[in-house]
């Protein structure tokens, strides 16, 4: 099995390596190109310039009068991560204008004249972390326009004309990442509250609503007392822009924050809040078949009265402690422990901390694969093949392209998984630390061959965490 060193792949890889600096890529004229960015902005841009480098990770258009993209206008580069179009003349986007762009993780159209956002706008772009809208013409948000975005971290659609917006489509799993939603300086007099109580704890925590036209009631009275009560900031920093008209009248407007002898008659449920639960970010955890696993249950809520119940994909709802199978036990403080995993182990599990007291609950939740145990004979001999040929292609790397110039040096960036970005001490309890020895000398192996290629690519200041 060690002996198949295929020299065909190598021989490809070497021709591509070496072929790739003759290919030089003009930069449009009126705009900057550096190493990964291209600077287009203040350039008196009717349209989007003919040919753009094709790897180029950062694109900026902005202040410039573009009105109209046509579909695939991003299609050339494949390594788009940021896209800046912000002060542009833009009334609406065709449909297909980001296709084969879905690497944009941060896209400003902010400051254009876009009217209404259609369903169809972002399609693919799942791994957008930043989308920024705000000072727009903004009137409709269509109801399927944030599916999909599963990776969204902040969306902003401020200083628009927005009336309703479609709450419904972000739930529990459907954005996990998603902590500032900005409505704030809309039009939106009365909002679906059901809808709102239903978003997951992180998005409630980061919606900014202040602003806007509200009718002052007492279903919104209510919504917005709970929040006070957890003092999130979007309410401490712009308490005074909490406003809402009595009776509707725009002309008698009261800050409703301060002014709260105004509700004295709306009947707050303040014994059985409305349930918000604080959704902890997934982890992801994955072992060998065999081995032990404990999966804590820290969340937002802290206290020595809080009880846990846990929801596992194989043996369903585990509530008592001491419900002592030998397989799976809860501890006291909420850690499950299964003892030896098993495949069909695998799945969501799900921890419900509830503070009986105060009628809070928070859940976090854990993804566990079990993989089956690797053959031995098979796992060591594709470390040896792997090694191999890493060093292998190193020195034939070194032996033919030593002065190397700078456009040989581009790497394609790995695929970005999202949970990657995530604080791996959230995970350190649960991964054992066999696991993590064997992934640390896997990624040394590929560390040792791409840093110094990458450093002298000179991309290490675009880089983004
Ligand atoms: C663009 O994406 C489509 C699928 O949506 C794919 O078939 C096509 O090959 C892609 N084109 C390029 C240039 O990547
Ligand atoms: C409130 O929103 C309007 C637009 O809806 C905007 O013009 C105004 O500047 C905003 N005021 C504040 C204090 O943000
Ligand atoms: C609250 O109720 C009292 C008596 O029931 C009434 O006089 C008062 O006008 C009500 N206040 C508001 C703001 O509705
Ligand atoms: C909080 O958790 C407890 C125990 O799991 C459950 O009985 C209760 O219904 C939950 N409350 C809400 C509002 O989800
Ligand atoms: C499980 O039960 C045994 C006795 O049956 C007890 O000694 C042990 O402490 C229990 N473990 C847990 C985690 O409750
Ligand atoms: C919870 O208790 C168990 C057993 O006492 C312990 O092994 C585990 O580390 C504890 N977990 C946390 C998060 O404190
Ligand atoms: C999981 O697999 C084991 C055998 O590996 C089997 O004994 C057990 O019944 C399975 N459990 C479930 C819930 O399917
Ligand atoms: C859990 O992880 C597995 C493998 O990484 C993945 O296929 C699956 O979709 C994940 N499930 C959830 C609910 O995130």
């Amino acid at each position: 099995m060690t002996s198949g060193l295929r020299p065909g792949p190598l021989l490809l890889l070497l021709l591509v390596l070496l072929v790739l600096p003759g290919s030089e890529e003009a930069c449009p004229s009126v705009c900057l190109c550096l190493s990964d960015t291209v600077s287009c902005s203040s350039s008196g841009l009717t349209k989007l310039p003919q040919s753009l480098p094709s790897f180029s990770v950062t694109l900026d258009l902005s202040h410039n009068y573009l009105s109209w993209l046509f579909p695939d206008s991003f299609k050339q580069m494949p390594r788009l991560e940021n896209l800046r179009m912000a002060h542009n003349q833009l009334g609406s986007l065709a449909e297909g204008v980001f296709r084969n762009a879905s690497g944009l993780r941060h896209l400003d159209l902010s400051s254009n004249k876009l009217l209404v956002v259609e369903q169809h706008y972002f399609q693919g772009l799942w791994r957008l972390e930043e989308l920024l809208l705000f000072n727009n013409k903004i009137a409709q948000v269509e109801g399927g326009t944030l599916s999909g975005l599963s990776s969204l971290k902040k969306a902003y659609f401020s200083i628009n004309q927005i009336t309703d917006f479609p709450f419904f489509s972000i739930r529990d799993h459907s954005h996990p990442f998603l902590t500032m939603l900005d409505l704030s300086s809309n039009r939106m007099s009365r909002l679906p509250w059901e809808d709102v109580k239903a978003l997951p704890g992180l998005v409630q925590r980061g919606l900014y609503l202040h602003n806007n036209s509200l009718i002052c009631d007492c279903s919104m009275y209510s919504v917005f007392w709970h929040w006070d009560l957890r003092g999130y900031d979007s309410l401490r920093d712009f308490a005074d822009e909490h406003t809402c008209a009595v009776h509707g009248n725009p002309r008698s407007s009261i800050r409703f924050l301060r002014r709260s002898r105004f509700f004295r008659n709306c009947t707050v449920d303040k014994k059985r809040p409305i349930s918000l639960p604080v959704t902890v970010l997934l982890s992801q955890v994955t072992v060998t078949e065999g081995q032990r696993v404990s999966l804590d249950c820290q969340t937002s809520l802290r206290g020595s009265k809080l009880s846990f119940a846990w929801l596992s994909p194989s043996k369903g709802r585990l509530a008592r402690t001491g419900d002592n199978d030998t397989l799976i036990s809860l501890f006291a403080n909420g850690t499950l422990e299964i003892g030896a995993t098993e495949v069909n182990d695998s799945g969501l599990y799900v921890c419900t901390a509830a503070d009986a007291k105060r009628a809070l609950n928070a859940t976090r939740e854990v993804n566990v694969t079990v993989l089956p145990p690797p053959p031995e004979a098979f796992n060591t001999g594709y470390t040896t093949l792997l090694g191999c040929a890493v060093t292998t292609v190193g020195v034939l790397v070194y032996l033919y392209m030593t002065p190397c110039r700078c456009g040989c040096c581009k790497q394609p960036r790995p695929p970005a998984i999202p949970i990657a970005t995530y604080d791996p001490s959230t995970l350190t309890p649960v991964f054992s630390s066999s696991v993590r020895e064997h992934q640390k000398i896997h990624t040394n192996k590929h560390v040792a061959f791409m840093e110094p290629r990458r450093r002298e690519g000179g991309t290490e200041w675009a880089s983004e965490s």
